[in-house]
């Protein structure tokens, strides 16, 4: 595929393994980690897609997913390694800024191991459609095509701490618009402004169970040069539990 220009990208992305195995990277720029230290595919799975309740959908139907932030194709490879799994059809909109965590990922002899061929070369062909810049933008630029369809939503960025634009009331709300009726939002954020406007754009929220071995409910401020998903420890958030209701978002309590 043709990836577009990133020679203007300054800092480096540090690649590294997680406690599953699985790929991940380190980026200086955002003194974050790309994933949970759990893992990458374990937290593809349980926080961005089991929650996603597929199961819903009729073997042969068509999942809409829209994904922001796809970084190293990770929670992707695990969304067509489902729909393959559940013979669900995918219609996909991938949204990054920046194309160097895919082109590290696809040609980490470790990553490429992580998955089967079949798998693989979907992720490869999804990586030709993806709509590079700034989600801010190029979600705008799909609203018309979008709203009211997805039945995933993944939202993957950075946490609001260092990368606040996409947590904004504004964001949130064109993320929400993208929901189907009966579509759900995925994310490991739950932090109480997020909660909130996520809540004033109508979505039911519910907290997902914490992970084995989480004795508190954490969340990540990610002030600059702290590691994600680490540190600031947060009270059980007050969530409405509602999952099955029309348009909910579902937060990782870590
Ligand atoms: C936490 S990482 C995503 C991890 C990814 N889901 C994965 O499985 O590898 C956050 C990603 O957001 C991207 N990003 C940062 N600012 C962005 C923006 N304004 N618009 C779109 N993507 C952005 C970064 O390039 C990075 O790849």
């Amino acid at each position: 595929m043709n990836w577009p220009d990133c020679s203007g990208a300054e800092e480096p992305l540090k690649p590294y393994r997680c406690k599953d195995g699985s790929f991940s990277l380190w980026s200086e720029e955002y003194g974050q980690a790309f994933h949970s230290n759990r893992g990458a595919i374990q937290e593809a799975q349980d926080t961005f897609v089991a929650p996603a309740g597929l199961e819903r959908l009729a073997p042969g139907s068509t999942l809409r997913v829209l994904e922001l932030c796809v970084g190293t194709g990770t929670n992707t490879a695990v969304v067509l390694e489902a729909c393959q799994q559940r013979q669900l059809q995918l219609q996909w909109w991938g949204l990054e800024l920046d194309p160097q965590p895919l082109q590290l990922a696809l040609a980490d002899q470790r990553f490429q191991q992580q998955w089967p061929n079949s798998i693989l070369q979907a992720l490869q062909e999804r990586a030709a459609t993806i709509h590079w810049g700034d989600a801010r933008q190029t979600l705008r630029a799909l609203q018309s095509q979008l709203a009211g369809r997805c039945d995933l939503v993944i939202h993957d960025a950075f946490s609001p701490g260092v990368c606040p634009q996409l947590w904004s009331q504004e964001f949130l709300g064109l993320v929400s618009q993208c929901l189907a009726p009966r579509g759900r939002l995925t994310t490991y954020c739950s932090a109480a402004a997020v909660r909130q406007s996520l809540l004033a754009h109508g979505l039911q929220l519910a907290g997902l169970k914490p992970h084995a071995g989480s004795a508190r409910h954490q969340w990540s401020g990610g002030g600059s040069g702290g590691q994600r998903r680490s540190g600031q420890h947060w009270p059980r958030p007050t969530l409405r539990s509602g999952a099955a209701r029309p348009r909910s978002a579902l937060l990782d309590e870590l």
